[in-house]
């Protein structure tokens, strides 16, 4: 990717729109404010205690950019006003590379935007600008896990048109309950 890819999703009746951007270094002060919610620490397992892991993290995303394999992207949220775009989550592809037929998608909402549609809306953004940049390179599906206590991710995936496919056994410590797998063609 030569220049900055920056998507955008419509705004609701009841929720703004969205701006979906790589990931910058000058997002880490919010990063690591919204990784102080337990769910998403219990949820993910990215080390966020400090300024430094927010950096180090960070630097990974603009390392996948730059290898063509890791696509993550900061998502927005626009005010009304003239205020500046809030973080409110993450999306991301992983796991591209040319010829592959599949790769893998996951995403997650800070707390105090939750349950306004911002997954679903920045998955479904994500989710056509992959197949746009990655369909003629021989992408066919994305694949998307989550464990099976995890109803809320399981609706953003269907809502998305991501199907259920099969139960995957858990795989502790990451894992330590089963999963879904969920998968959404290209064609669909
Ligand atoms: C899962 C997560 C990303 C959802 O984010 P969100 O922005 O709130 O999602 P949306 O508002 O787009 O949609 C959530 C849907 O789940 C539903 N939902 C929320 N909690 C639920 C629950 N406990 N049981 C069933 N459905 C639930 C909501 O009603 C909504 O469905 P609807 O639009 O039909 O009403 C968010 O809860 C999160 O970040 N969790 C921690 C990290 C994580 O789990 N990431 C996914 C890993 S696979």
């Amino acid at each position: 990717m030569n220049a900055p890819v920056i998507l955008k999703a419509a705004a609701t009746l009841t929720a703004p729109a969205l701006v979906l951007r790589p990931w910058c270094a000058e997002d880490v002060a919010a990063l690591v404010e919204v990784y102080r919610d337990p769910e998403l620490r219990h949820r993910t397992n990215s080390r966020m205690e400090s300024e430094d892991d927010g950096l180090r993290w960070v630097r990974a995303q603009e390392q996948g950019w730059a290898a063509g394999d890791r696509f993550a992207f900061a998502v927005l949220e626009t005010a009304l006003d003239a205020a500046p775009l809030r973080l409110v989550g993450n999306v991301v592809i992983k796991e591209v590379a040319s010829g592959k037929p599949s790769a893998e998608v996951g995403y997650w909402t800070a707390a105090q935007a939750r349950g306004r549609g911002v997954a679903r809306r920045a998955l479904n953004t994500l989710t056509a600008w992959s197949f746009d940049a990655f369909q003629a390179d021989g992408l066919e599906c994305l694949e998307l896990l989550h464990q099976v206590d995890n109803l809320a991710s399981c609706r953003v995936a269907e809502k998305n048109g991501y199907q259920f496919d099969r139960i995957l056994p858990s795989a502790p410590p990451s894992y330590p309950l089963d999963g879904h797998l969920h998968i959404r063609r290209a064609d669909a």
